[in-house]
Order: structure tokens, then C-alpha cells, then sequence
């Protein structure tokens, strides 16, 4: 295998998401691909550029929203990454729905949704990094095998360089496929 020195640039993996606000008082969503985990505590993190339109309602409400869409919805995805709801109304794009745990709206077709309260902030060059705790997840029925999201059937898009990717395949099970006890 040759290996070949490449831009010094970020060309992913990365899972396509939605991050969701209410801003002046409705929905508004935008594509991410800047979200993750940063520990085995449930709190989840989403990077936005601070003139984004969802930056802004983050910041008002302390809430945000996460949701998985499946491949099935990439029009709609790319749209909300797209265009700015500081110039086009977003807010139908989407049926949105919600939860009491904190004022921020949900995609109804999205098989995965967590909501977060913004726990901490982090200013990194023009974007922030919100840390959100976990207040609720709610899952599509026909995703969930024994009550667990089946990534097959949630159908997340990867996203690499300039394309967006299905998955195909289950390749392994975690701490099962090496055979051999976690430590
Ligand atoms: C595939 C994709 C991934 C994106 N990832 C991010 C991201 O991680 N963080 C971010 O701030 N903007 C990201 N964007 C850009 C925003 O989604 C885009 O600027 C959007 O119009 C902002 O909407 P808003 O102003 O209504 O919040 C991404 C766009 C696309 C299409």
C-alpha cells in the first residue's frame, strides 16, 4: 500500500445531521456535520458558525435539538444546509414536533432526535462549540430492534469531501468482532 500525502484539510467521515432551534419563535434547522460525542457521559456537542440563523436561537433558548435523517431525505437535508433562515423561512421545510425537557423543535421524520440543554459554550475561531446534556431521545418505532436504533434501518448519510454516502452493510459487533474481553 503507497501512501500519499494529501491537503491538510478535513475530508471526513462525518454523519450528515440536523441541528434545530427556535428562533424568533419557530422552527429553523441547519445541516451539520460537525457533531459527536466527547465522553461515555451523555452529552453531545454541535459546531456552528456564529452568523448561522440556528446559532442564534442556541444561544437565546439554551436548547438545541440533533436529528438523524435518513439517505431517504437528502433534498430536504441539503436544502436546510443551503440556505439561511436569515433570508428564507425554514420552518416548514420540516414537520417539527417537541418535547417539555427544553424549547427546541424536532424533525418528526427524522428516525433519531435528542434533545440538549446547552451545558457549556466554546468560542473556536468564528463558530461556537455547544456541549449539551441529553434531555430526551425519541426513535422512529420501525427503526428500533429490542427497543436499540438498528443503524440499517435508521439509513444515516455519511457525508466525505463534497458527497453524501448510505451505509450498506453491518460489519462487525462492538467488543464481539475481535473476539476479545474489553479490558
Ligand atoms: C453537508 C453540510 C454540512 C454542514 N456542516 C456545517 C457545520 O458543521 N457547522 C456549521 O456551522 N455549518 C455547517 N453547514 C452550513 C449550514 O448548514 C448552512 O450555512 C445553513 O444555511 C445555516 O442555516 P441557518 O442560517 O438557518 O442556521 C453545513 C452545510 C452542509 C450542506
Amino acid at each position: 500500500m503507497i501512501k500519499k500525502k494529501i491537503a491538510n484539510i478535513p475530508f471526513g467521515p462525518y454523519i450528515t445531521v440536523l441541528a434545530g432551534a427556535t428562533v424568533n419563535g419557530k422552527p429553523n434547522y441547519a445541516t451539520i456535520g460537525a457533531y459527536g460525542v466527547v465522553s461515555q457521559n451523555p452529552v453531545l456537542y454541535i459546531s456552528l458558525k456564529n452568523s448561522h440563523f440556528t446559532t442564534s436561537g442556541v444561544l437565546e433558548s439554551g436548547f438545541f435539538s440533533i436529528n438523524v435523517p435518513s439517505s431517504q431525505a437528502i433534498e430536504k437535508t441539503d436544502f436546510c444546509g443551503s440556505v439561511s433562515g436569515n433570508k428564507t423561512d425554514k420552518s416548514n421545510v420540516f414537520e417539527s414536533f417537541y418535547d417539555d425537557a427544553g424549547n427546541a423543535p424536532m424533525i418528526k421524520e427524522c428516525p433519531i432526535n435528542y434533545l440538549c440543554k446547552v451545558i457549556q459554550t466554546i468560542p473556536i475561531f468564528d463558530f461556537t462549540m455547544f456541549l449539551g446534556e441529553i434531555v430526551a431521545v425519541y426513535a422512529n418505532e420501525d427503526c428500533l430492534d429490542n427497543g436499540r436504533p438498528n443503524a440499517l434501518k435508521v439509513k444515516p448519510t455519511v457525508m466525505m469531501d463534497s458527497g453524501y454516502f448510505d451505509l450498506n452493510d453491518k460489519v462487525g459487533s462492538v467488543f464481539k468482532t475481535c473476539n476479545r474481553r474489553p479490558i
